[in-house]
């Protein structure tokens, strides 16, 4: 039996913005080398799960816990967080004036030269991107696909150990789906077997299109900030797909 170490535990968590209990009862855990999917309407919390384990401030844990390579990380900061290996992909990420692409693809590969490594220019061209669009601000002014490519450059220099992608699909044309998909492969060692593959991911999606081209384990349904039902992926989105999200929490028998 393959025994897989956990490396994301949350237990019993409850968060709150602004004075309002947006989630409540969530336990997820997901072991190194897994990939697990968020789906859930609109408005079910799946972003705020998201930046609740990335540890923003206006986030307010008031129940539970967050482990992380088996170190409570509830009451750490963000910055902290992604020293340890927390990496994201947001789905509408702020422009950042006056910070030139270049440079923060040179902070997050630790380069110090002026120019960026052949390594990084590498993964510059096959994202679609060239040296004069490395030049340009953070974000500012990007096409919708554009940022979800900036955002998958970004990961592959940074090379985080626990991915969250926040619907690296909406917004994005069929090619460029295939091609970020490709990239998401990667940076979870889908090229590894299941035994070998030492990054782990949770991955948010609305409508369940970038799963025709990434493998993953488990899928959990948010539905009113509650896990309502957690699966496999292809069984979950079959039924959704068919009756709804509604239907689909209503049939199912959670595996925890
Ligand atoms: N910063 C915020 N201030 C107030 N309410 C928020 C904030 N962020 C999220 N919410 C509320 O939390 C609920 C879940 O939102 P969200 O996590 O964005 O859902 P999803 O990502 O599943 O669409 C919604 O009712 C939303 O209005
Ligand atoms: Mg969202």
């Amino acid at each position: 039996m393959v025994v897989v170490e956990l490396l994301l535990e949350i237990t019993d968590l409850a968060v709150e913005v602004n004075e309002k209990e947006i989630l409540s009862d969530i336990d997820l855990y997901i072991g190194e080398g897994e990939t697990h999917v968020l789906l859930g309407p609109n408005g079910s919390g799946k972003s705020t799960l998201f930046m609740s384990i990335l540890g923003f401030p206006k986030y307010k844990i008031t129940r539970g816990e967050i482990i992380f390579k088996g170190e409570d990380i509830t009451n750490l900061s963000t910055t902290e967080r992604v020293r340890m290996g927390v990496g994201v992909s947001f789905q509408n990420p702020p422009a950042i004036r006056g910070v030139r692409l270049n440079d923060l693809l040179k902070i997050e590969h630790h380069e110090t030269d002026e120019e960026l490594s052949p390594e990084m220019m590498k993964m510059v061209t096959k994202l679609k991107f060239d040296e004069k669009f490395l030049e340009r601000d953070v974000n500012l002014g990007f096409s919708g696909g554009e940022v979800k490519r900036s955002e998958i450059l970004q990961l592959l220099a940074q090379e985080p150990d626990f991915i969250m992608f926040d619907e690296p699909d909406s917004g994005v044309d069929i090619e460029n789906v295939e091609l970020l998909a490709e990239e998401i492969n990667i940076l979870l060692d889908k090229d590894k077997k299941p035994g070998l593959r030492e990054k782990s991911g949770l991955l948010i999606t609305h409508l369940g299109y970038i799963l025709n081209f990434v493998n993953a384990e488990i899928a959990h349904v948010l539905m009113d900030g509650q896990i309502a039902c957690s699966g496999s992926p292809n069984e979950i989105l079959e039924h959704v797909r068919k009756e709804g999200f509604k239907g689909c929490v209503e049939c199912c028998n959670p595996i925890h």
